[in-house]
């Protein structure tokens, strides 16, 4: 582990260099946001993630990452994706586009969709590494609560039918926002219908474009539809009863809810030892019903776990070779036979094995693009999931082992060659002293997923 050391130590430092404190109600709350470049805000999927890795460096930062995110959580339980800094405006959309503020307490400024729900799954990891007793009990009392209430809040207004499937309203809540897993339903959200005051709002005040180049960053009309998402809600009072049935982006994405499995099995584990057994067991019983309808997304014709789009009663099913078909091995809902067809999909050097694996998008399919992000680039995040999700079947098949063990060599290496990035370009086209590393840089999120990687193989 020596020659780790120096990376080590430069992942401590993105860490230390992307802490803000802001002030809620007069009490001071220390926060990591994604990058200095542009997302100065914090989200709540890679805050999660950060807090995992901030444990192996730093007990108390972990738990003030955790209690800092769930300062944003709205009363009806929601957990916004961004909680913003009320001292940047460098990030399109601003604060007061969402207009939530009636829904937080002290005035904080949030986005009105959720991410991923890494929460508890971050809360349990942190307990399970954290020594503290005392510590651990006051971070517990302070945050269990809170993922109980989003928790709660998921399930009743994002699986309406009790399918075990949650739904997500806007591509920004799956966490791969130009997936082209969203192709299809984005392009039926008619450009004539959304009013040219929001076209002209995006034309004058979108930032990212400004900061990375346009051919990494979504079309210009995509996010116009993203914006409409966002005021359609807003018409809607945030109401998520009216909007599940109104809105033209509604899907049961694989990758989001492998994490909701995982992340009620997490809050049960938790409930178990610091809480109400009943409670663990209703936690417990919701992941077991998205670990069996996770599993019924497989489809024989197109060999891979499917998204299905359910936009306003449909039932259509998504098969866009992406990374996100490997998300099922995280919340262990793969069948033997499944588990083969992946793990050959996985070692296809025409599909998903590829230099710096695993791309975002299969290399041989139609929509893959090598710098447009969540279109080909490699994620450390997706990778760590999929690692984690291998692990599980260790006793199930002979390659899984070693194949757990390339991904988490070549994401260490990825990350050392390349500097911290936020993704990177999965080939190698052979171009010397060209940058493979994309996005923005000194990433948080790629600083806290090198430090939990090189931890998982320190204790192998
Ligand atoms: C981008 C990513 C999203 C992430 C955010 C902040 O929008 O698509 O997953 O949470 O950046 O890092």
């Amino acid at each position: 582990m020596q020659n780790y050391l120096e990376l080590l130590n430069e992942a401590k430092e993105i860490l230390k260099r992307n802490t803000i404190t802001v002030t809620v109600d007069g009490k001071p709350y220390e926060r990591v946001i994604p990058s200095r470049d542009y997302y100065v805000h914090q989200w709540l999927w890679d805050s999660a993630g950060i807090a995992m890795g901030q444990v192996h460096l730093n007990e108390e930062d972990a738990f003030n990452e955790l209690v800092s995110l769930v300062a944003g959580q709205w009363s009806n339980g929601l957990i916004p994706h961004i909680i913003y800094n009320p001292r940047e405006s460098r990030y399109y959309p601003p604060a007061d586009q969402w207009q939530t503020t009636r829904f937080t307490k002290h005035g904080i400024k949030t986005s009105g969709i959720t991410d991923p729900p890494l929460l508890a799954i971050s809360a349990e990891y942190i307990c399970d590494n954290a020594s503290d007793e005392q510590k651990k009990r006051d971070f517990i009392d302070k945050v269990l609560p809170s993922i109980v209430a989003y928790h709660d809040h998921l399930k009743r207004y994002r699986d309406p039918e009790d399918c075990g499937l949650l739904t997500i309203v806007h591509p920004w809540e799956s966490g791969t926002d130009d997936s082209p897993r969203w192709d299809g339903i984005l392009k039926r959200i008619d450009l004539n219908m959304i009013p040219t005051n929001i076209k002209a709002d995006v034309d004058l005040n979108r930032k990212d474009i400004r900061y990375r180049g346009s051919q990494e960053r979504p079309t210009e009309e995509d996010y116009y539809r993203y914006i409409y998402l966002i005021e359609l809600f807003k018409d809607l009072s945030w109401d998520y009863t009216k909007i599940i049935q109104e809105t033209p982006f509604a899907v049961k994405d694989i990758l989001f809810n492998s994490i909701w499995e995982r992340a009620n099995e997490a809050l049960a584990a938790l409930l178990h030892t610091y809480g109400n057994q009943e409670e663990a067991s209703k936690y417990q019983r919701w992941a077991e019903e998205t670990r069996k309808a996770l599993t019924n997304t497989w489809n024989e014709a197109y060999r891979q776990y499917c998204d299905i789009d359910v936009t306003q009663g449909n039932h259509r099913v998504i098969a866009v070779p992406t990374n996100a078909l490997f998300m099922p091995l995280y919340a262990g809902a793969v069948t033997d036979q499944q588990l083969d067809s992946l793990l050959h999909r996985l070692s296809q050097a025409d599909e998903f094995y590829t230099k710096y694996s695993v791309p975002s998008t299969a290399i041989n399919s139609q929509y893959f693009n090598k710098e447009r992000y969540w279109r080909g680039p490699t994620w450390p995040i997706t990778n760590y999931f999929i690692i984690e999700g291998l692990k599980k079947y260790k006793t199930r098949h002979k390659d899984v082992d070693q194949l757990a063990n390339f991904l988490t060599s070549r994401t260490i290496q990825m990350i050392r060659d390349n500097g911290f990035w936020e993704y990177f370009d999965p080939i190698d086209d052979g171009t010397k002293d060209k940058a493979k590393g994309m996005g923005c840089s000194s990433f948080s999120w790629t600083a806290a997923i090198l430090i939990q990687l090189i931890h998982a193989a320190k204790s192998l």
